[in-house]
């Protein structure tokens, strides 16, 4: 119920637009209530039935008195609504009296298929405003989580949640609200109608009501249920897809084309298993109900027909007319009310799903009153660091260092040692577990975000640019800021000469993930977007491991430029880097197990020269 409540919270900013479509709403089903109501009089103008017959109440049958009264009740009021119907159309000759009928008609079509519109119209209005609410919540949700959210999920789930569970959610809405007020306001009038007529009568179909309404409770149960299973089948859909499209290169290097398509094609059968379950029930769910509802109307016109036959008299031609009418006009919206039912449950499925996103726990939070610190003057200090990713799995452990400003830092370490994870720390994409980071004395947990990440210039070995200009992407991150600095940017990186050689320069699209450029080439981009930031902290991971010599030396080139007059902290392949550093951290299995100059090091004959012949021996 909570969930229910939640989700339509959102819709009340929009009070006015759903007032509006509320309204029409009823307003549409009190015309279409009307018309039928009409009938009655009008066959009785047709055949000229001049005072409607009273309905014969036979004494001595054994009504006891308080029945009587609820006949005579409901005969009154039946009267009295005929009366006015009659009054509205009334003319001076049958003819005329027929005109007026059909002009009230054609009135109240018009009314009602005018309400009809306003409703249908105002109601999309409000949907798309909720997709669109819900779409930028998650979005917003997302770009405040941390790394590790999207790294322990598969993109496709993640994406899901944005596009197919929005839209089954907002489909329940428009069903839960729309159809909701028309479809029972038409109930209870059609229900109305058929009491005044004959209460006797109904009462028979109330009989028949409690099955159908047990077995809409049944069906919207195990929809939920199915609902669930098949839209986590279509993120499983959507995760091969985009993995199979992102990686297209190494699938294709690999001749895993096949390998893909099993994959693939498993996870679309499986979406069409799960479907096909939900759509067994979903679709059997109406043709139940409507046999059921015929079955109610039939065992009345049997009971009704009987009546007339017998000539006992409890209904009038018109009336019964009208109450068959009625009747079987009650199908539809009793249906779709169980149709609303199973949309709701499915919905609120994809709703919790959407709140369980919008619930998750922010690790990287900020502080209230988060102090900003507009420079970085005299150190950095990780203070007795632990961290880790899993509980149990320690990645790094009581790692303590410093790094003066203007200084030099480079860590080595085998692969998986934990030198990427000990960097990211610094712009706080994760929290340390145990101790604290610290720059200029303050806990990166106190510094608002932007004023930390502001600092810092990161290159990492994998480049990420956006699908846009090279242009846009060197300025990424800088508002409005001037062409010429982007240029020289640029030239300070290496990259403006091959930049100009492209047909569209500095205009020219990278293509999707940057894939139209060279690994080189992209780093370089990386580098003059770093040196456009002018960050006073420089992280560099690996930045030029995975480039052939010549590029290394223009990156290299680059990167020395970049680096002058700053603070940099390297994860270090290059031996010139780690020769030129001010000091050498040797991390191992999360610990660091060594500190000092190349020489010292070198001296020392651990770890590092062990390392230092393996890995750098041939750079020298
Ligand atoms: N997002 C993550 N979730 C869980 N474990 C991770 C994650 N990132 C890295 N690890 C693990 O943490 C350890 C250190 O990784 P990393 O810092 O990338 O090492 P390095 O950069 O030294 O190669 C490795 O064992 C790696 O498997
Ligand atoms: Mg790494």
């Amino acid at each position: 119920m909570n969930l229910y409540r939640r989700t339509f919270s959102v819709l009340v900013p929009f009070w006015k637009q759903l007032s509006v479509a509320s309204l029409s709403a009823a307003l549409h089903a009190l015309l279409s209530g009307l018309l039928i109501w009409m009938v009655g009089p009008l066959l009785n103008t047709l055949f000229q039935v001049n005072s409607p017959l009273s309905p014969t109440i036979i004494p001595g049958q054994g009504s006891p008195q308080p029945l009587q009264q609820l006949n005579t009740g409901f005969d009154s009021i039946k009267e009295s609504m005929k009366g006015w119907i009659d009054q509205l159309a009334a003319g001076s000759s049958r003819q005329d009296t027929l005109i007026n009928f059909c002009i009230l008609i054609l009135a109240v079509v018009l009314l009602k298929n005018l309400f009809l519109y306003l409703q249908g119209f105002y109601m999309a209005y409000v949907q798309q405003a909720v997709v669109r609410h819900f779409r930028n919540t998650l979005f917003d949700k997302y770009l405040r989580l941390s790394l590790d959210y999207f790294q322990s999920r598969r993109t496709g789930h993640v994406m899901s949640r944005v596009t197919n569970d929005v839209v089954v959610l907002n489909e329940s809405i428009d069903l839960g609200f729309n159809r909701l007020i028309t479809d029972s306001l038409f109930t209870i009038m059609l229900f109305g109608f058929l009491l005044i007529l004959s209460w006797k009568l109904t009462l028979l179909a109330m009989i028949v009501l409690p099955v159908i309404f047990g077995f809409i409770w049944f069906i919207g149960r195990k929809l939920r249920k199915y609902s669930e299973r098949s839209q986590e089948r279509m993120a499983d859909v959507t995760s091969v897809l985009e993995e199979s499209v992102n990686n297209a290169r190494i699938v294709k290097a690999f001749s895993m084309e096949t390998f893909e398509r099993s994959k693939f094609f498993k996870a679309t059968q499986n979406y069409f298993k799960a479907l096909l379950r939900m759509t067994r029930i979903r679709h059997l769910a109406s043709p139940i109900n409507d046999t059921l509802a015929t079955v109610a109307g039939v065992i009345i016109l049997l009971f009704a027909g009987s009546q007339i036959v017998a000539g006992s008299g409890e209904l009038s031609a018109a009336d019964f007319m009208t109450y068959i009418l009625a009747m079987f006009s009650l199908i539809k919206p009793v249906k779709d009310l169980s149709q609303i039912h199973i949309k709701l449950q499915e919905g609120m499925a994809a709703a919790e799903r959407v709140f369980e996103v919008i619930d998750t726990p922010e690790k990287i939070i900020e502080r209230p009153n988060a102090a900003t610190l507009d420079s970085f003057t005299s150190v950095i200090r990780y203070e007795s660091v632990s961290f880790s990713y899993n509980p149990g799995e320690p990645v790094l452990q009581d790692i303590s260092f410093e790094v003066r400003r203007g200084e030099i830092v480079a860590v080595v370490g085998p692969s998986g040692a934990g030198k990427s994870t000990l960097f990211d720390l610094l712009p706080r994409f994760y929290d340390p577990l145990l101790g604290r980071v610290t720059i200029d004395g303050h806990d990166l947990r106190d510094l608002s975000l932007a004023s930390l990440r502001g600092l810092l210039g990161i290159v990492t070995q994998e480049t990420i640019l956006f699908n846009d200009s090279i242009q846009n992407n060197i300025a990424y991150g800088m508002n409005g800021v001037a062409p010429e600095k982007v240029i020289d940017a640029a030239r300070a990186a290496n990259a403006h000469d091959f930049i100009t050689q492209f047909e569209h320069g500095y205009q020219t699209q990278v293509g999707n993930r940057g894939v139209m450029l060279s690994g080189g080439q992209r780093q370089r981009i990386a580098i003059a977007r770093a040196l456009l930031k002018d960050p006073q902290i420089l992280i560099f991971d690996e930045a030029t491991s995975s480039l052939d010599t010549e590029s290394e030396m223009l990156v290299q080139q680059a990167i020395d430029r970049l680096m002058a007059n700053r603070t940099t902290l390297v994860i270090a392949h290059r031996l010139s880097t780690i020769k030129n550093a001010d000091r050498i951290l040797v991390l191992e299995n999360g610990r660091i197990v060594e500190g000092g100059t190349h020489e010292q090091l070198l001296a020392n004959g651990r770890t590092y020269s062990r390392l230092y012949e393996m890995q750098f021996r041939g750079d020298a």
